[in-house]
């Protein structure tokens, strides 16, 4: 991903390995500030995932293959230091995806590097595969980061933005801000900006009336987690985003790569839903909100029911929720997803 920092472009990626330490972009300081963050203990990763550092399902996958080889390097204890990046964040599929692919591997550095560029190379192809959804004026409304910060490189639900933008077409994209973290208004309307994508930061409650009065062509985003009968788990209020899509015929797709899909779960309902911390909601920023007494919720994702979904754009093609079947065949015959 290009980043012009100071006025200098700079080519970064969302996570890497150098010097034995896991190198993150710290998530938590943009738009205003591009800082590294350096893990250089399996401690220090545990914490990036939980605090957000880096978030976002495939990033966060990677950050845990990098932080167990380096742990591996350093002669950490394996068995305590699973269990512990196991325990950062239930909901994303690439966590786990991520600890067994490495734990089939021995831990080895070298396979941290393939996982990583696996995953990068995987979400150009969704890229690809879903620019064609995408007309030559299409507006497009997203929700939350499934942009290269969640990914490496490309992004999930963006990649196709991205292609559609390489090829010359002039597409606009709603951005939700997505409290509370504002993933939509920090992250990908920074991605946007630097990729030169025209787009808007709307309040995550102004979507439908977007969507009602016929300015949105269609709505791509991304998934932490999709069961097998194409329930699939995203940031809070993407659930409310698609049955108002439905409601007005909006096409409403969900762009994911392989490491996402959990197979083993028959529908949204077995799920883990992350519940993060109430100041969350209570504060903007570091300005508080709201009387300070009041107790708040904070489910970081919602379910989406299957039959929302148009098709899910994935690195294998696109599937309808009836034809995950298919993409489980594929799968299963895909190496990488096999652990090797
Ligand atoms: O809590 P976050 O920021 O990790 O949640 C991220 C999302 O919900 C993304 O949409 C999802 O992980 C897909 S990212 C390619």
């Amino acid at each position: 991903m290009k980043i012009s920092i100071d006025g200098q472009v700079r080519n970064l990626q969302a996570v890497w390995y150098e010097n034995s330490t896991v190198h993150l972009i710290d998530q938590r300081k943009l738009p205003a500030n591009v800082e590294i963050f350096k893990a250089s203990s399996s401690d220090e990763v545990a914490f990036a995932i939980k605090d957000m550092v880096v978030r976002g399902a495939p990033a966060i996958g990677v950050a845990a293959a990098y932080g167990l080889a380096m742990a591996k390097e350093k002669g950490e204890d394996m068995e305590k230091v699973v269990t512990k990046i196991r325990s950062t964040r239930p909901t994303a599929h690439d966590l786990f995806a991520a600890i067994d692919y490495m734990t089939r591997n021995q831990f080895a550095l070298s396979s941290a590097r393939r996982y990583a560029q696996e995953i990068s190379n995987r979400c150009k192809k969704i890229g690809e595969i879903g620019n064609p959804l995408i007309g030559q004026k299409s507006r497009v409304l997203t929700h939350c980061n499934a942009g290269a910060l969640a990914v490496l490189d490309w992004g999930t639900a963006l990649a196709p933005m991205r292609f559609a933008k390489i090829e010359g077409k002039e597409i606009f994209v709603f951005v939700d801000e997505t409290r509370p973290r504002l993933q939509g208004a920090n992250l990908t309307a920074w991605e946007l900006l630097q990729e030169g994508i025209d787009h808007a930061i709307i309040a995550d409650n102004a979507a439908g009336h977007f969507m009602h009065t016929g300015q949105v062509d269609l709505a791509i985003v991304g998934a932490d987690r999709i069961a097998a009968n194409g329930d699939f788990a995203n940031k809070i209020g993407t659930y409310e985003k698609a049955v108002v899509a439905r409601e007005n015929n909006i096409p409403f797709y969900v762009a994911a790569p392989g490491s996402t899909f959990d197979f083993s779960l028959n529908s949204g309902n077995e799920i883990p839903i992350e519940e993060r911390s109430q100041d969350e909601v209570k504060t903007v920023g570091i300005q508080k909100v709201g009387p300070q007494d009041s107790k708040a919720k904070n489910p970081a994702f919602d379910v989406t029911p299957a039959r929302y979904v148009t098709a899910f754009i994935t690195e294998y093609g696109l599937f309808k929720p009836d034809e995950l079947p298919n993409l489980r065949l594929k799968m299963d015959r895909d190496l990488f997803m096999q652990g090797r």
